[in-house]
């Protein structure tokens, strides 16, 4: 991960203001090792620092003129981070911005393995691994769209 070709600044983001989101908002999430990963005692190359929001690199078996870098994002999650916590801060407040009206994109980029598929899409079927594509089309987006109609008649339920 070259530093001039991410997102990633070397200085903690600014605190956002009045929860209002930023035109463009890099997060990063990293996966769990897999069992193929794990068998062959491969070893972490990344380390995750929530509070922070910051990824740390380092090349296992470095020399000491190989030192760790640290790139700082708008959020960072880690392996145990759950469907329903991505969405909420990632996706659910561009979804709001499209129901106002605004143009919204969620872009996944990485690696081929990384977990693109598993974000965006996960398993639809079972709500604990539903990625963030099925959650668009979700409760949340009733309550949108039912909203307004109601208004027009005064006094409905
Ligand atoms: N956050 C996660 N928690 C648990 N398992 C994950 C997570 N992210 C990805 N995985 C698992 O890791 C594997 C690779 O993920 P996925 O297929 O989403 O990668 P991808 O980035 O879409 O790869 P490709 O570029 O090849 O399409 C899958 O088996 C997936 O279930
Ligand atoms: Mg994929």
């Amino acid at each position: 991960m070259p530093q001039e070709e991410t997102a990633a600044t070397t200085a903690p983001p600014q605190q956002q203001l009045d929860d209002e989101i930023e035109n463009v908002r890099v997060v990063v999430r990293t996966r769990p090792m897999d069992k193929n990963e794990l068998t062959a005692g491969a070893l972490s190359a990344i380390s995750v620092d929530k509070i922070n929001r910051a990824i740390t690199v380092m090349k296992p078996n470095a020399t000491a003129n190989e030192p760790p870098k640290t790139y700082y994002f708008d959020n960072v999650f880690d392996g145990s981070s759950n469907q329903l916590d991505l969405y909420v801060d990632t996706a659910r407040p561009i979804v709001d911005k499209v129901l106002e009206g605004y143009n919204g994109t969620i872009l996944a980029y990485g690696q081929t393995g990384t977990g693109k598929t598993y974000t965006m899409s996960g398993n639809p079927d079972s709500p604990q691994t539903k990625g963030i594509i099925p959650k668009c089309f979700c409760p949340h987006l009733w309550t949108h769209s039912q909203g307004p109609r109601e208004s027009k008649v005064p006094g409905a339920r």
